[in-house]
């Protein structure tokens, strides 16, 4: 018996992989991780499941339900929401899990950074101008940041940065990342990214503040970074007419060469 990681994606139910939706109807039980994971998704539950919020459970909790199932030969389905590599507690469920001998698979989800981003109708890397996205957070009531990992040192790179559960510290932002990204660059907070309460607000680091609408507190994507308004940037070589690559070789060399060579 096996428990399964599922990231549910964003928000919206049809941004699931067909992966993740088939496991969660082959099993007869399913733990979620609070509001985030919509009813439409528990939807695919098979009749009779059971099913549990564990946003008032405590890991011990958690992992007894997934303990007790296990053992009565009952597959479980955990959910978390977006993917499961960042902000889901899926490590130290892992842990426990493992200690346990319990078999445990992952399957990933669309993370809310990439939704938002698609939300925009944007790629956040543009050749010559940014080639890295960070996603970070700052420190909340629960969780500090380590020593190194401060606005400023990610800011210092000009990669566009991706801000999680930070909404609350807009001020905090916009003041240290202002001196290295300057007043004019380009903002774009994201509400909800794939909900049908979406909302988009595209400003700068000067004004977001106070363009900012007083009911967006919480699940909201701050990008940040000059990819976010760059209309003047190169085009890559990927596709230039006389870019000598694998699928569509300019010259008498192997069109294997480059694969060889591991490049794109
Ligand atoms: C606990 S983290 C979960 C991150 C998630 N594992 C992921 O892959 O995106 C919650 C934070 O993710 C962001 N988030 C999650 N869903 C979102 C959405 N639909 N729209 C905007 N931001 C979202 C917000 O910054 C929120 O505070």
């Amino acid at each position: 018996m096996t428990v399964h990681f599922i990231g549910a994606g964003p928000g919206a139910p049809d941004l699931l992989t067909l992966r993740g939706r088939d496991l969660i109807a082959s099993c007869p039980v399913c733990l979620y991780a609070g509001s985030l994971v919509p009813e439409a998704i528990l939807a695919h539950c098979p009749e009779g499941a059971r099913i549990v919020n564990t946003a008032p459970l405590s890991l011990d909790e958690i992992i007894e339900e997934c303990r007790a199932a296990t053992a009565e030969g009952r597959d479980v389905a955990r959910l978390h929401s977006g993917d499961l590599s960042v902000w889901s507690a899926m490590g130290e469920q892992l842990r426990r899990l493992r200690a346990l001998d319990i078999p445990v698979s992952v399957t990933p989800g669309v993370p809310s950074f990439a939704a938002a981003a698609a939300a925009l109708g944007a790629e956040l890397t543009l050749p010559g101008v940014a080639q890295s996205v960070v996603l970070t957070r700052t420190p909340g009531r629960a969780s500090s940041m380590p020593e190194r990992e401060t606005l400023a040192a990610f800011a210092a790179t000009g990669a566009t940065l991706a801000l999680h559960l930070s909404v609350q510290n807009l001020d905090k932002i916009t003041r240290e990342l202002t001196p290295y990204y300057g007043t004019d660059c380009p903002v774009a907070l994201v509400w909800r990214a794939s909900w049908p309460d979406q909302e988009i607000l595209r400003s700068t680091l000067g004004r977001i503040g106070e363009e900012i609408g007083a009911h967006v507190t919480r699940t909201a994507l701050i990008l940040v970074g000059p990819a976010l308004g760059a209309q003047g940037f190169a085009e890559s070589c990927l596709y230039a007419a006389d870019y000598d690559r694998r699928y569509r070789p300019q010259s008498a060399a192997s069109p294997w060469s480059e694969w060889q060579h591991g490049d794109d």
